[in-house]
């Protein structure tokens, strides 16, 4: 495995399997009353996240801390960031303090691979601006291969915002490395650039009709609108967006009974996704969450535990 995971080119299909392996002995330890385990006893982890977040933050926090290490958050609001301190400085500044792993969120595309160039301990892409996210790409395959056994010859359906989507691209590239054939949906405005280019990689499709893919697709995975990133409209209107492309109660009934719906989250209940979709009985949405805190243990113990530590 690569020193660091910037982005799911770092791993192997056989490094996200031994991921997932561990990932679910680790998954055991959440039943536990005593959640601890020794492995990273006396590492020091920061998480530095320049974006918001709620669960990928306090998933890593929680996956550190049940791992026995030191774990430390660090958000821009409220670091000298915010007075003027330019990332590098910030980066080698918390590295200086004796270090073991950085997790870091950060608005522009490419950071942490910036970011792992200057210093000397593992980085975790925690979210790079549009680019990646891929321990919500793994903990998202992990989720669907124990629900459906195994990715191989299954067809994902990943729908929404995909120009604005680190999820998207983080899953494109790890669902069809675990042998899934992949069909992108979205409006044409939320089409990603180039992403015809993409099409000639195996197992990989784009679709504007969501209806024609939903009947087809052995799992569903709806991505948020992010209008956070969006200077000026990309589509009409929010109902317009709904009734093209949200998975709405109508919709549900198209799919085949038991199709499993995957959302990172947050959602936006009402435009992408209906109440009836999200609290479905075949809405994985908090397995996703509870999942993420093992596929986060497991990624943490595979790059930090072998490590010489700085201090
Ligand atoms: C995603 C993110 O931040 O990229 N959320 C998450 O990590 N669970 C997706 C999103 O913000 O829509």
């Amino acid at each position: 495995m690569n020193k660091h995971l910037l982005s799911i080119d770092d791993v192997s299909a056989g490094d996200i399997q031994e991921i997932f392996t561990t990932a679910a002995e680790m998954h055991d330890v959440q039943n536990r009353q005593v959640k601890k385990l020794p492995a990273l006893r006396g590492r020091t982890v920061i998480n530095l996240f320049f974006e918001d977040s709620t669960r990928t933050r306090s998933s890593f926090e929680i996956a550190g801390k049940w791992l026995s290490a030191d774990v430390i958050n660090l958000s821009a609001k409220g670091s000298s960031a915010s007075k003027g301190e330019s990332l590098r400085d910030t980066v080698l500044t918390v590295t200086a303090m004796g270090i073991d792993g950085l997790v870091v969120r950060h608005g522009a595309s490419g950071a942490a691979e910036q970011i792992s160039r200057w210093i000397d301990v593992p980085v975790i892409n925690a979210g790079d601006g549009t680019h990646e996210h891929p321990t919500q790409a793994l903990l998202d395959g992990y989720t669907l291969t124990r629900r459906l056994g195994t990715l191989e010859g299954k067809h994902v359906a990943i729908v929404g915002d995909l120009t604005h989507s680190r999820v998207f691209r983080s899953n494109v590239k790890s669902l069809t490395k675990l042998g899934a054939t992949v069909t992108a949906v979205a409006p044409p405005t939320l089409m990603p650039a180039g992403v015809g280019d993409w099409s000639k990689a195996a197992g990989f499709a784009t679709s504007y009709d969501l209806d024609e893919v939903l009947p087809q697709a052995d799992a569903v995975m709806m991505l948020r609108v992010q209008r956070e990133r969006m200077s000026g409209g990309f589509f009409p209107t929010a109902r317009e967006y709904t009734v093209g492309y949200g998975l709405t109660r109508d919709r549900l009934a198209v799919l085949e009974p038991g199709t499993p719906i995957l959302h990172p989250g947050p959602m936006n209940r009402g435009l992408e996704i209906s109440a009836d979709a999200a609290d479905a009985l075949d809405s994985l949405v908090l397995d996703q969450v509870s999942a993420g805190v093992a596929v986060r243990m497991s990624v943490l113990y595979h790059l930090l535990a072998g490590e010489e530590t700085s201090a």
